[in-house]
This record gives structure tokens, sequence and C-alpha cells, in this order.
């Protein structure tokens, strides 16, 4: 049972697919809410091993398990629901989710660009290819689309002469992980006014 003190603060689902770098940043910070549970689709993802080392709760909900998607999508949402989250993060979380998930629950993702442009799985190597000076990293509300909900904030990225996509998604992991912690928080103390394509910070 929560503490009576504990229960004012913001419960924060996160869904990881990989690593969990991103993840581990928020577990380190103070977010002002606290990370009640990490879902994967990946049994093998190390964000589960950091969520565990961390003593946060976990499950995994694999697409392989369902008849298709929208079921596995149900399932997903089911699991996050039963956390009771106030804020879903997705922190490399790399499968697309279904509008049912989408309009049940209030959701951030962090992507390795500077959105619009290079939205999709290979925003890093498609940087790159395309040439541009600097990238960076987004975070922004979820909606039904992919990459394309309202943006809570974005940093740059300097792209280097001799960048390879592993030294640059370095880089600008290092920068998500500052980013992705000051937009929860904010999300955290309830300062994220969303009005159409706008959020504003509410002081
Ligand atoms: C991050 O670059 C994130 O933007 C992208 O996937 C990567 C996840 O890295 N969606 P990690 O698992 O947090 O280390």
């Amino acid at each position: 049972m929560p503490s009576p003190a504990s229960t004012s603060r913001a419960r924060v689902a996160v869904l990881v697919s990989g690593g969990g770098t991103n993840l581990q940043a928020l577990l380190d910070a103070d977010l002002g809410g606290d990370v009640v549970l990490v879902v994967s689709d990946a049994p093998g993802a190390g964000g589960l091993a950091r969520a565990e080392a961390a003593g946060v709760e976990t499950a995994v909900v694999r697409l392989a398990d369902h008849p298709d998607r929208p079921a596995w999508d149900g399932a997903l949402a089911d699991a996050v629901a039963a956390a009771a989250p106030d804020l879903v993060v997705l922190a490399g979380f790399m499968r697309i989710l279904g509008p049912a998930f989408v309009r049940r629950f209030r959701i951030l993702n962090v992507h390795p660009s500077l959105l619009p442009a290079f939205a999709g799985t290979r925003a890093v190597e498609e940087a790159l290819a395309w040439g541009v000076t600097l990238t960076g990293c987004t975070v922004h509300f979820v909606d039904e689309e992919v990459d394309h909900g309202p943006i809570v904030g974005q940093e740059a990225v300097a792209v280097l002469p001799d960048d390879s996509p592993a030294t640059l998604h370095e880089r600008i992991k290092t920068v998500e992980h500052r980013l992705l912690v000051r937009c929860v928080t904010l999300a955290c103390q309830g300062r994220l006014a969303v009005r159409g394509r706008h959020v504003e910070i509410e002081p």
C-alpha cells in the first residue's frame, strides 16, 4: 500500500524495448513522481534489468503471445493500467501503439531527432544520410500518428564530420537523458498544458 504521503506524487509507467539508458536517467532523477512500473515488449530488454535493480515492478507483454495487434495493444494497456499511472513514458519503446492505448493514457515519447524532421525508427541514420549539420532530440506527447504529437521540449546536437550512426546516437542520448528528465518532471508537477499543437509550461 502506498503511504499517505506518496499518494499525491505522480505515478509513472515507462515502456522500453532496449537498453534503457533513458529509463535509467528517470530512475536516477528526482522527478517529483515515482516510476512504479516498467513494461517491455521484449523479454531480454536491458531496461527490465535496470528496473529490477531499482526495485521497480516489471511486466513483459510480447506481440508474439497475442493473435493480432489490437489484442496485444489491449493486453499492454491492461498491464499498464494495473499500475494506475498518471503518466506513461515511451523511453525507447520500438513498437507503434494502437488508438485504444493512446486514448487511454497521457503519454510522452522521446525521439532522437528534431521533429518533424526524421520521424520513424531510423532517425539518426536518416539525419546523417541527409547531410544535416544539426539534429537533436524531441520529447512530445503521443497522439495517434507516429512521432507526431505536441512538442514539450527539444535540444539540438551538432553532427560532426566523422560521425557514424553510433557516435551521433550516443551524443544525442546524453542530451535526451536531461531533456526527458526535465519534461517528465514538468509533467509530474502538473505543469504541462496542451493547447492544440502547443504545450505551455505553467508556473
Ligand atoms: C533513444 O534514442 C530514444 O530516443 C529512441 O530509442 C533510444 C532508446 O535508448 N526512441 P535507451 O534504450 O533509452 O538507451
